[in-house]
């Protein structure tokens, strides 16, 4: 197995029976020869610096309803809540003085914010923090609506493709959803200049080893500047209920194969995996994460926002979770700098 692993370093890339091999092989020493190279790439692209990003979780209102999030729309019992733009202006305001430089604006789908609201806010945090980046995440626009978005002063754009196969796609979301759809929004994100992020869920019900290697060539192919990959959790009141949570071996296994196929990726480590494992986000970066995105949404709103079940950190205030992560992430010889993080083509580093 160190021989494909040497291979994918050298070549940033292994082809569909080579990553099944690695995938479906893997011992605990191929595993941590894998982080060692991971880790070697991302320290020498990022050095030891590990980029903060402060998510705003501002509307939990879905008009979707994707099997397996615990804000989907048939779930009458999560209470419903919306951040008014004052409110999301006080929660970069709080941000930015602990020295975050990259908002991320998340939520479901919500046909409350229209495009003119929306071009509002981003307008108004483009003005207020012109040293700061804008990432939005709130699912699927048209080409227009992106272009909106980007000219009032987004940079980035984050929505997870979920799996590349269309098959398994159809059975984690309803019929109205589709893949096709999904990929054609991170193409035409990428063609309007945003920054992009992909990603998927590890351990998702149904999710065959072939999948996993499907969504490495789909990464591989699409070229993000970000790749968000985290377990799958279990909501106790979605339809996936029953199942498993995501393995924490393997999240970390694709941390480390993500890095060395995409060197330059910025790779959250993230809440998701620490809700898994208690060491879950210093794993994360051990094996090749450079991200971390704690919460800066008003604590009262926080455990609204439960896509899954012990979501973790929805009880802290911002600066309090910026300060554990600080200490976590000094303890394992990384720093948590205040920089917009940017993508770091890697003709630029050398
Ligand atoms: N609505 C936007 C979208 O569709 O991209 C952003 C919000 S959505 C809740 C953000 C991400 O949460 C999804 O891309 C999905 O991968 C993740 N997520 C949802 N439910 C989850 C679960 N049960 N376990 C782990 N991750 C989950
Ligand atoms: Fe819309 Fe999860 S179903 S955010």
């Amino acid at each position: 197995m160190k021989n494909l692993i040497d291979k994918l370093e050298r070549d940033n890339y292994l082809d569909k029976d080579e990553l099944l091999t690695l995938l479906t092989g893997f011992t605990p020493e191929d595993a941590d020869y894998l982080y060692k190279k991971a880790r070697k790439t991302a320290d020498r692209i990022y050095g030891n610096s590990i980029y903060v990003r402060g998510l705003i979780e501002f509307t939990n209102y879905c008009r979707n309803n994707c099997f397996y999030c615990g804000i989907r729309r048939d779930n009458k019992r999560a209470e419903r809540y919306r951040l008014s733009k004052e409110d999301i202006l006080a929660c970069c305001e709080n941000g930015y003085q602990l020295g975050f430089r990259t908002f991320v604006l998340q939520g479901g789908e919500d046909p409350f914010y229209s495009d003119e609201m929306l071009v509002d806010i981003i307008s108004e945090i483009r003005a207020k923090y012109q040293d700061c980046a804008i990432t939005l995440s709130f699912g699927e626009k048209s080409y227009e609506q992106y272009a909106l978005y980007k000219a009032a002063g987004a940079d980035r754009y984050l929505l997870r493709h979920e799996t590349a196969n269309e098959e398994h796609y159809a059975r984690l979301h309803p019929k109205e959803l589709s893949c096709m759809n999904r990929k054609k929004c991170l193409y035409e994100l990428k063609e309007l200049g945003y920054q992009v992020g992909a990603g998927f869920m590890v351990g998702s019900p149904y999710q065959t080893m072939e999948n996993l290697v499907e969504d490495l060539l789909f990464l591989k192919e699409l070229q993000p500047e970000m790749v968000g990959l985290g377990p799958f959790i279990p909501h106790k009141d979605t339809p996936f209920a029953d199942f498993e949570s995501g393995r924490l071996e393997l999240v970390l296994l694709l941390i480390g194969v993500v890095r060395l196929m995409l060197p330059s990726a910025l790779i959250p480590a993230t809440t998701a995996l620490g809700t898994i494992h208690p060491q879950g986000r210093e794993l994360g970066i051990l094996a090749g994460a450079n991200v971390v995105m704690p919460n800066l949404s008003p604590v009262g709103v926080r455990k609204k926002y439960m896509l899954y079940d012990n979501k973790i950190c929805t009880g802290e205030e911002a600066a309090e979770c910026r300060n554990c992560l600080q200490n976590r992430i000094k303890k394992i010889g990384y720093e948590i700098v205040v920089d917009r993080g940017d993508y770091k083509a890697l003709e630029a580093v050398s």
